[in-house]
C-alpha cells in the first residue's frame, strides 16, 4: 500500500508482520524475544523489498542436463544498518541474502534537539556499483534516516532502499520528500511524535531494546 500520494513509500500489509509488530511493541517482551521478532520481521520485509531486484541467468548442470537459470546477483547488493538499532535486522536480511556486503552507520540522536550525530561510517567498496538497503527499526523525525542516505549518496550509490518497522507520518513524509528517489518499505506507520520525539504508540527505544541497556 502507497502513503498517500508518495510513489516511494511502500507500507507493509502482511499479517505476519502486523502480527510480530504487536508481539514488539509490548513492554513485558524481554530482550531474547525482541530481538528475535526483529529479526524475523526484516525477513519479511526484505522478502517484499527485494520483489523488484533484476534477475541474471547462469548455467547450471543439473543431475539429468545442463540449463539456464535465473539467479540474484547477492555482490551487488549492500546492506547498511544504522547504528545501534539497525543492527538487530541484519541476519534477518542475511536470512535470504547471505552474500550482501554490510556496511555500518553510526548515528546517535542528540536527546536535546533530536538531531543526529555521525559517529561511525564504513562501507563497502564500489557503492555506485551496488543496490543499498538502509536497516533501521525506528522512523521517527527521519533525521537519522535522511541524514544516513545523505552519507550513502555522497558515496556514490545511486539506488537505495530505506527499511525501517515503524515509522511516524512526520518522519516518513520528510524522508520521502528529502529523497524521492529512495523507496521506504514501512511495517507499521504509527500514530505521531510525542514532545521528546519518540514514535506514539511505537515500542520505546529500539537500541535499549535490543541491547538490553535499559
Ligand atoms: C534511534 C533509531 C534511529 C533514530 C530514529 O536511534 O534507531 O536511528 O533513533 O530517530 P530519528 O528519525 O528522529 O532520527 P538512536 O539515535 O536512539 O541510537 P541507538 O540506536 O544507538 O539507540
Ligand atoms: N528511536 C527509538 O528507538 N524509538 C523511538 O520511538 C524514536 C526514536
Amino acid at each position: 500500500m502507497h502513503y498517500k500520494d508518495f510513489e516511494n513509500v511502500i507500507i507493509m500489509e502482511h499479517p505476519l508482520i502486523k502480527h510480530k509488530i504487536s508481539l514488539l511493541r509490548d513492554k513485558n517482551t524481554v530482550t531474547l524475544v525482541f530481538r528475535h521478532l526483529v529479526e524475523e520481521i526484516a525477513t519479511l520485509e526484505v522478502y517484499e523489498a527485494l520483489a523488484d531486484v533484476p534477475l541474471t541467468e547462469v548455467e547450471i548442470e543439473t543431475p539429468i542436463e545442463t540449463c539456464t537459470g535465473p539467479v540474484i546477483d547477492g555482490k551487488k547488493l549492500a546492506i547498511v544498518p544504522v547504528l545501534r538499532a539497525g543492527l538487530g535486522m541484519v541476519t534477518g536480511v542475511q536470512n535470504l541474502v547471505p552474500n550482501a556486503k554490510v556496511g555500518h552507520i553510526g548515528l546517535c540522536r542528540d536527546p536535546e534537539t533530536h538531531e543526529p550525530r555521525e559517529y561511525y561510517c564504513k562501507l563497502p567498496e564500489n557503492m555506485d556499483q551496488r543496490l543499498a538497503i538502509i536497516l533501521d527499526p525506528m522512523l521517527a523525525t527521519g533525521g537519522s534516516a535522511v541524514a544516513a542516505v545523505d552519507f550513502i549518496k555522497q558515496h556514490g550509490c545511486k539506488h537505495i532502499k530505506f527499511m525501517c518497522i515503524i515509522a511516524a507520518p512526520e518522519g516518513l513524509e520528510r524522508l520521502a520528500k528529502a529523497h524521492t528517489d529512495v523507496e521506504i518499505y514501512v511495517g507499521n506507520l504509527d500514530r505521531c511524535l510525542n514532545e521528546d520525539a519518540y514514535i506514539c504508540p511505537g515500542l520505546g527505544d529500539a537500541g535499549d531494546r535490543i541491547f538490553g541497556t535499559k
